[in-house]
């Protein structure tokens, strides 16, 4: 990952109340005041608790992001949230494309919608791509991956490189405890980085690993040259493993 800086990020998906978030601030902060140098790490809790969260990380050096926005700015929308409403509770990025909501509904033209509104309102991008099971084991992760990449990739103007991240989550690892092994991660990363070359200078461009990441495997994953840091999920949920994972990225 040589220039660019690691990312650790936790996604908390439907996990915790307002309460339930600040107690895991309190116990990260304790746990983990300051960071190794150079890592970023980043909380995004339900859209609940991103206030609450926001407030109780004040002074340390995390930075919250929401799971995901409107591509709207306002308007008749029932139940959706805007950019500008997740930055006006301390969100400074979101995630977006999650292959969790692609399942419900959402394609690459939505999401690219997505990255392009969360761009002019300030906010960071963490955008999800992977491959389903089936995908990998007909032997199309490259295309899929390069076609997801390039929906994204075709809102970004090359001077916003460093303000994305992109999210290599394959969805058979997802949740499953089913982690890539290293090499399987650098490989389908390091495809995403040529694909993206074609676009912007993607020695600059951030690209993670999501999928069953623990303090177990992180460290194995995040010595690999092109993997830049972890999107975790179950794991991000107690401040502890949390921690160890951003200790591993250091
Ligand atoms: P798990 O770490 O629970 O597999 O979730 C990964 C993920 O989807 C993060 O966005």
């Amino acid at each position: 990952m040589v220039g660019r800086r690691p990312l650790i990020a936790g996604n908390w998906k439907m996990h915790k109340t307002p309460a339930e978030a600040r107690e895991w601030c309190a116990g990260f902060r304790t746990r983990l005041p300051s960071f190794p140098p150079g890592v970023d790490v980043v909380v995004c809790p339900p859209f609940t608790a991103l206030e609450p969260v926001s407030t109780a990380l004040r002074g340390h050096p995390s930075w919250v992001a929401a799971q995901t926005i409107s591509d709207q700015p306002s308007g008749p929308y029932t139940g959706e949230i805007s950019a500008s409403m997740v930055f006006s509770c301390g969100a400074r990025g979101t995630i977006l494309g999650h292959s969790e909501r692609r399942a419900m509904g959402e394609t690459d033209e939505m999401v690219a919608a997505r990255v392009r509104v969360a761009l002019d309102a300030g906010l960071r991008p963490i955008i999800c791509i992977g491959e389903s099971l089936a995908e990998r084991e007909s032997g199309v992760t490259t295309e899929v991956l390069t076609a997801q990449l390039e929906s994204i990739l075709a809102v970004v103007h090359e001077n916003e490189v460093d303000r994305i991240v992109i999210a290599y989550e394959p969805i058979w690892a997802i949740g499953t405890g089913r982690t890539a092994t290293p090499e399987m991660a650098q490989v389908a990363v390091a495809d995403i980085r040529i694909a993206a070359a074609a676009r912007l200078d993607a020695s600059r461009l951030r690209i993670l690993y999501g999928g069953s990441v623990t303090p177990a495997t992180a460290r194995e994953l995040l010595v690999s040259p092109d993997i830049d840091g972890a999107l975790v999920g179950g794991a991000s949920l107690d401040p502890e493993s949390f921690a160890m994972i951003v200790e591993a990225a250091g």
